[in-house]
Protein backbone atom coordinates (compact mmCIF):
# COMPACT_ATOMS: atom_id res chain seq x y z
CA UNK A 1 0.00 0.00 0.00
CA UNK A 2 1.21 3.39 -0.83
CA UNK A 3 1.96 5.44 2.22
CA UNK A 4 0.07 8.85 2.43
CA UNK A 5 2.25 11.88 0.68
CA UNK A 6 3.06 13.35 4.79
CA UNK A 7 4.72 10.10 6.05
CA UNK A 8 8.33 9.33 6.00
CA UNK A 9 8.72 6.44 3.67
CA UNK A 10 10.74 3.97 3.88
CA UNK A 11 11.33 0.68 1.87
CA UNK A 12 13.26 -1.10 4.12
CA UNK A 13 11.62 -0.64 7.37
CA UNK A 14 11.63 -3.67 9.27
CA UNK A 15 9.00 -2.77 12.37
CA UNK A 16 8.19 -5.99 13.80
CA UNK A 17 10.29 -8.03 12.27
CA UNK A 18 12.31 -10.72 13.18
CA UNK A 19 15.94 -11.30 12.58
CA UNK A 20 18.61 -13.89 13.56
CA UNK A 21 22.21 -11.99 12.73
CA UNK A 22 24.99 -14.70 12.59
CA UNK A 23 28.95 -13.76 13.59
CA UNK A 24 27.25 -10.90 15.38
CA UNK A 25 29.76 -10.62 17.88
CA UNK A 26 32.43 -8.77 15.06
CA UNK A 27 33.13 -7.57 11.96
CA UNK A 28 30.33 -7.53 9.56
CA UNK A 29 27.86 -9.55 11.94
CA UNK A 30 28.07 -6.86 14.57
CA UNK A 31 27.23 -4.03 11.56
CA UNK A 32 24.93 -5.86 10.00
CA UNK A 33 23.09 -6.12 13.42
CA UNK A 34 22.93 -2.71 14.56
CA UNK A 35 22.21 -1.64 10.87
CA UNK A 36 18.56 -4.05 11.28
CA UNK A 37 17.81 -3.11 14.38
CA UNK A 38 17.96 0.28 13.53
CA UNK A 39 15.94 -0.27 10.42
CA UNK A 40 13.30 -1.56 13.27
CA UNK A 41 14.08 -4.88 13.60
CA UNK A 42 14.51 -7.33 17.01
CA UNK A 43 17.76 -8.96 16.39
CA UNK A 44 19.02 -12.30 18.06
CA UNK A 45 22.47 -12.26 17.98
CA UNK A 46 24.70 -14.96 17.46
CA UNK A 47 28.21 -15.74 17.68
CA UNK A 48 30.26 -18.10 20.25
CA UNK A 49 31.46 -14.79 22.64
CA UNK A 50 29.07 -14.72 24.76
CA UNK A 51 30.82 -11.26 26.48
CA UNK A 52 31.41 -9.97 22.49
CA UNK A 53 27.55 -10.77 21.84
CA UNK A 54 26.88 -8.24 25.23
CA UNK A 55 28.60 -5.73 23.76
CA UNK A 56 27.29 -5.94 20.56
CA UNK A 57 23.50 -5.62 22.39
CA UNK A 58 24.87 -2.23 23.92
CA UNK A 59 25.00 -0.95 20.36
CA UNK A 60 21.46 -1.89 19.30
CA UNK A 61 18.70 0.79 18.72
CA UNK A 62 15.12 -0.22 19.89
CA UNK A 63 14.27 -2.95 22.29
CA UNK A 64 13.43 -7.01 22.21
CA UNK A 65 16.80 -8.26 20.77
CA UNK A 66 18.40 -11.14 22.46
CA UNK A 67 21.77 -13.13 22.52
CA UNK A 68 22.15 -16.73 21.42
CA UNK A 69 25.39 -18.08 21.72
CA UNK A 70 26.08 -20.94 20.05
CA UNK A 71 28.79 -22.74 17.98
CA UNK A 72 27.43 -23.20 14.07
CA UNK A 73 30.22 -26.02 13.29
CA UNK A 74 27.92 -28.28 15.40
CA UNK A 75 26.34 -28.82 12.07
CA UNK A 76 23.54 -31.85 13.43
CA UNK A 77 22.50 -29.96 16.55
CA UNK A 78 21.56 -26.37 14.15
CA UNK A 79 18.33 -27.02 13.14
CA UNK A 80 16.72 -27.99 16.65
CA UNK A 81 18.98 -24.64 18.13
CA UNK A 82 16.99 -22.77 15.37
CA UNK A 83 13.72 -24.36 16.63
CA UNK A 84 14.68 -23.23 20.12
CA UNK A 85 14.96 -19.72 18.97
CA UNK A 86 11.96 -19.67 17.36
CA UNK A 87 9.57 -21.37 20.48
CA UNK A 88 11.56 -18.56 22.69
CA UNK A 89 11.08 -15.92 20.84
CA UNK A 90 8.56 -16.61 17.89
CA UNK A 91 8.98 -16.98 13.96
CA UNK A 92 12.15 -15.34 12.04
CA UNK A 93 11.75 -13.31 9.44
CA UNK A 94 15.24 -13.44 7.97
CA UNK A 95 18.60 -14.73 8.77
CA UNK A 96 21.71 -12.86 7.99
CA UNK A 97 24.62 -15.47 8.31
CA UNK A 98 27.69 -13.42 8.79
CA UNK A 99 29.96 -15.60 10.72
CA UNK A 100 32.84 -17.60 9.04
CA UNK A 101 36.13 -18.28 9.47
CA UNK A 102 39.39 -17.39 7.52
CA UNK A 103 42.85 -18.88 7.61
CA UNK A 104 45.44 -17.70 5.04
CA UNK A 105 46.97 -21.67 4.35
CA UNK A 106 48.82 -22.99 1.15
CA UNK A 107 48.04 -25.95 -0.22
CA UNK A 108 51.10 -27.87 0.57
CA UNK A 109 49.89 -27.58 4.22
CA UNK A 110 46.46 -28.81 3.57
CA UNK A 111 44.84 -31.35 5.53
CA UNK A 112 41.56 -33.17 5.75
CA UNK A 113 40.93 -31.69 9.36
CA UNK A 114 41.57 -28.52 8.46
CA UNK A 115 39.22 -28.89 5.35
CA UNK A 116 36.52 -29.71 8.21
CA UNK A 117 36.83 -26.91 10.27
CA UNK A 118 36.86 -24.36 7.40
CA UNK A 119 33.86 -26.25 5.42
CA UNK A 120 31.73 -26.60 8.11
CA UNK A 121 32.72 -23.72 9.27
CA UNK A 122 31.77 -21.13 6.50
CA UNK A 123 29.65 -23.80 4.42
CA UNK A 124 27.82 -26.30 6.25
CA UNK A 125 26.72 -23.76 8.63
CA UNK A 126 24.56 -21.83 5.84
CA UNK A 127 23.10 -25.22 4.99
CA UNK A 128 22.31 -25.93 8.26
CA UNK A 129 20.74 -22.91 9.04
CA UNK A 130 17.67 -23.57 6.26
CA UNK A 131 17.11 -26.57 7.25
CA UNK A 132 16.50 -24.91 10.27
CA UNK A 133 14.48 -22.20 9.13
CA UNK A 134 12.65 -24.12 7.02
CA UNK A 135 10.98 -26.10 9.38
CA UNK A 136 7.22 -25.62 10.46
CA UNK A 137 6.59 -22.88 12.85
CA UNK A 138 10.22 -21.43 12.55
CA UNK A 139 9.95 -18.85 9.78
CA UNK A 140 7.22 -16.19 9.54
CA UNK A 141 5.00 -16.54 6.27
CA UNK A 142 7.08 -14.77 4.17
CA UNK A 143 11.24 -14.82 5.18
CA UNK A 144 14.56 -14.16 3.54
CA UNK A 145 18.07 -15.79 4.04
CA UNK A 146 20.87 -13.17 2.89
CA UNK A 147 24.22 -15.11 2.83
CA UNK A 148 27.93 -13.70 2.68
CA UNK A 149 30.50 -15.08 -0.23
CA UNK A 150 33.89 -13.56 -0.89
CA UNK A 151 35.88 -12.26 -4.23
CA UNK A 152 38.44 -15.03 -3.39
CA UNK A 153 35.67 -17.13 -4.88
CA UNK A 154 35.32 -15.24 -7.97
CA UNK A 155 38.58 -14.07 -8.58
CA UNK A 156 41.87 -16.30 -7.68
CA UNK A 157 43.01 -15.99 -4.13
CA UNK A 158 46.32 -18.29 -3.63
CA UNK A 159 47.05 -19.44 -0.52
CA UNK A 160 43.52 -19.38 0.44
CA UNK A 161 41.66 -21.87 -1.30
CA UNK A 162 40.22 -23.92 1.07
CA UNK A 163 38.31 -20.61 2.09
CA UNK A 164 37.28 -19.41 -1.70
CA UNK A 165 35.92 -22.81 -2.14
CA UNK A 166 34.32 -22.77 0.86
CA UNK A 167 32.85 -19.53 -0.44
CA UNK A 168 32.42 -20.92 -4.10
CA UNK A 169 30.08 -23.35 -2.31
CA UNK A 170 28.01 -20.12 -1.04
CA UNK A 171 27.36 -19.47 -4.15
CA UNK A 172 26.01 -22.95 -5.54
CA UNK A 173 24.20 -23.11 -2.43
CA UNK A 174 22.51 -19.90 -3.01
CA UNK A 175 21.26 -21.11 -6.19
CA UNK A 176 19.95 -24.35 -4.94
CA UNK A 177 18.42 -23.23 -1.49
CA UNK A 178 16.50 -20.18 -3.81
CA UNK A 179 14.88 -22.76 -5.75
CA UNK A 180 14.33 -25.32 -3.17
CA UNK A 181 12.61 -22.77 -0.20
CA UNK A 182 10.24 -21.32 -2.98
CA UNK A 183 7.32 -23.31 -1.56
CA UNK A 184 8.27 -22.59 1.88
CA UNK A 185 8.21 -18.68 1.38
CA UNK A 186 12.14 -18.19 2.29
CA UNK A 187 14.04 -16.08 -0.40
CA UNK A 188 17.94 -16.74 -0.66
CA UNK A 189 20.65 -14.16 -1.67
CA UNK A 190 24.25 -13.92 -1.45
CA UNK A 191 26.84 -10.83 -0.79
CA UNK A 192 30.14 -11.04 -2.62
CA UNK A 193 32.59 -8.58 -0.81
CA UNK A 194 35.91 -7.86 -1.56
CA UNK A 195 38.24 -7.12 1.48
CA UNK A 196 36.35 -4.73 4.72
CA UNK A 197 38.50 -3.96 7.25
CA UNK A 198 37.60 -6.40 9.87
CA UNK A 199 39.25 -8.45 12.93
CA UNK A 200 39.36 -11.59 10.04
CA UNK A 201 41.60 -9.49 7.56
CA UNK A 202 43.88 -8.00 10.73
CA UNK A 203 44.53 -11.86 11.52
CA UNK A 204 45.20 -12.35 7.88
CA UNK A 205 47.68 -9.33 8.24
CA UNK A 206 49.89 -10.64 10.35
CA UNK A 207 50.78 -12.95 7.80
CA UNK A 208 52.24 -10.89 5.47
CA UNK A 209 54.23 -7.68 4.81
CA UNK A 210 53.32 -4.36 4.64
CA UNK A 211 54.08 -3.76 0.84
CA UNK A 212 51.65 -7.29 0.12
CA UNK A 213 49.14 -5.66 2.10
CA UNK A 214 49.20 -1.87 0.32
CA UNK A 215 49.16 -4.11 -3.06
CA UNK A 216 45.78 -5.51 -1.60
CA UNK A 217 44.26 -2.68 -1.07
CA UNK A 218 45.21 -1.26 -4.42
CA UNK A 219 43.03 -4.37 -6.22
CA UNK A 220 40.30 -2.36 -5.15
CA UNK A 221 39.79 0.93 -6.57
CA UNK A 222 37.70 2.36 -3.92
CA UNK A 223 39.56 1.33 -1.49
CA UNK A 224 39.18 -1.15 1.30
CA UNK A 225 35.63 -1.69 2.38
CA UNK A 226 33.87 -0.53 5.21
CA UNK A 227 31.45 -3.17 7.61
CA UNK A 228 28.03 -0.74 7.30
CA UNK A 229 29.32 -1.03 3.55
CA UNK A 230 27.98 -4.87 3.26
CA UNK A 231 25.77 -4.70 6.06
CA UNK A 232 23.52 -1.84 4.31
CA UNK A 233 23.16 -4.48 0.69
CA UNK A 234 22.26 -7.45 3.69
CA UNK A 235 19.60 -4.77 4.91
CA UNK A 236 18.23 -4.91 1.80
CA UNK A 237 18.01 -8.53 0.97
CA UNK A 238 16.59 -9.04 4.04
CA UNK A 239 13.80 -6.13 3.55
CA UNK A 240 11.22 -5.69 1.55
CA UNK A 241 13.02 -3.91 -0.99
CA UNK A 242 14.46 -7.32 -2.28
CA UNK A 243 10.93 -9.14 -2.56
CA UNK A 244 11.53 -9.93 -6.14
CA UNK A 245 14.69 -11.45 -5.69
CA UNK A 246 16.07 -15.08 -4.95
CA UNK A 247 19.03 -16.96 -6.14
CA UNK A 248 20.57 -13.76 -6.54
CA UNK A 249 24.84 -13.12 -6.39
CA UNK A 250 25.82 -9.70 -5.67
CA UNK A 251 28.73 -8.09 -5.64
CA UNK A 252 29.88 -5.52 -3.33
CA UNK A 253 33.84 -4.95 -4.08
CA UNK A 254 34.79 -1.40 -4.82
CA UNK A 255 35.29 -2.18 -7.82
CA UNK A 256 37.26 -5.45 -7.45
CA UNK A 257 36.08 -7.34 -10.34
CA UNK A 258 34.70 -4.47 -12.36
N1 LIG B 1 36.26 -9.06 6.03
C1 LIG B 1 36.35 -9.33 4.73
O1 LIG B 1 37.19 -8.75 4.00
C2 LIG B 1 35.46 -10.33 4.09
C3 LIG B 1 35.46 -10.44 2.69
C4 LIG B 1 34.63 -11.36 2.08
C5 LIG B 1 33.81 -12.16 2.83
N2 LIG B 1 33.83 -12.04 4.21
C6 LIG B 1 32.94 -12.91 4.97
O2 LIG B 1 32.09 -12.12 5.76
C7 LIG B 1 31.74 -12.82 6.95
C8 LIG B 1 32.08 -11.95 8.16
O3 LIG B 1 33.47 -11.67 8.13
P1 LIG B 1 34.16 -10.65 9.16
O4 LIG B 1 35.27 -10.01 8.42
O5 LIG B 1 33.13 -9.83 9.84
O6 LIG B 1 34.80 -11.71 10.19
P2 LIG B 1 35.21 -11.56 11.75
O7 LIG B 1 35.39 -10.14 12.10
O8 LIG B 1 36.34 -12.50 11.95
O9 LIG B 1 33.92 -12.13 12.47
C9 LIG B 1 33.55 -13.47 12.28
C10 LIG B 1 32.34 -13.77 13.10
O10 LIG B 1 31.98 -15.14 12.89
C11 LIG B 1 31.71 -15.73 14.15
N3 LIG B 1 31.96 -17.17 14.08
C12 LIG B 1 33.04 -17.80 13.56
N4 LIG B 1 32.91 -19.13 13.68
C13 LIG B 1 31.70 -19.35 14.26
C14 LIG B 1 31.00 -20.51 14.66
N5 LIG B 1 31.51 -21.74 14.47
N6 LIG B 1 29.78 -20.38 15.23
C15 LIG B 1 29.25 -19.15 15.44
N7 LIG B 1 29.88 -18.01 15.10
C16 LIG B 1 31.09 -18.11 14.52
C17 LIG B 1 32.64 -15.00 15.11
O11 LIG B 1 32.10 -15.06 16.41
P3 LIG B 1 32.78 -15.78 17.69
O12 LIG B 1 34.25 -15.58 17.58
O13 LIG B 1 32.11 -15.09 18.83
O14 LIG B 1 32.35 -17.18 17.53
C18 LIG B 1 32.55 -13.58 14.58
O15 LIG B 1 31.42 -12.94 15.12
C19 LIG B 1 32.53 -14.14 6.91
O16 LIG B 1 31.72 -15.16 6.37
C20 LIG B 1 33.65 -13.84 5.93
O17 LIG B 1 34.13 -15.00 5.31
C21 LIG B 1 34.62 -11.14 4.84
Amino acid sequence: MTPPMTAVYNPMDLSGRLMLVTGASAGIGRATAVMLSRLGARVLLNGRDAGRLEETAGLLAGKGHAAAPFDLSDLEAVPGWVKAQAAAYGPLHGIAHCAGIQTLRPIRIFSAAFFDEVMRANLGSALALARGLRQKGCHAERAAIALISSTAATAASPGNVVYAASKGGIIAATKGLAVELLGDGIRVNCVVPSIVETELIERGKQKLTAEQYEHLRTLQPLGFGHPDDIAHMIAYLLADTSRWMTGSIVTVDGGRTA
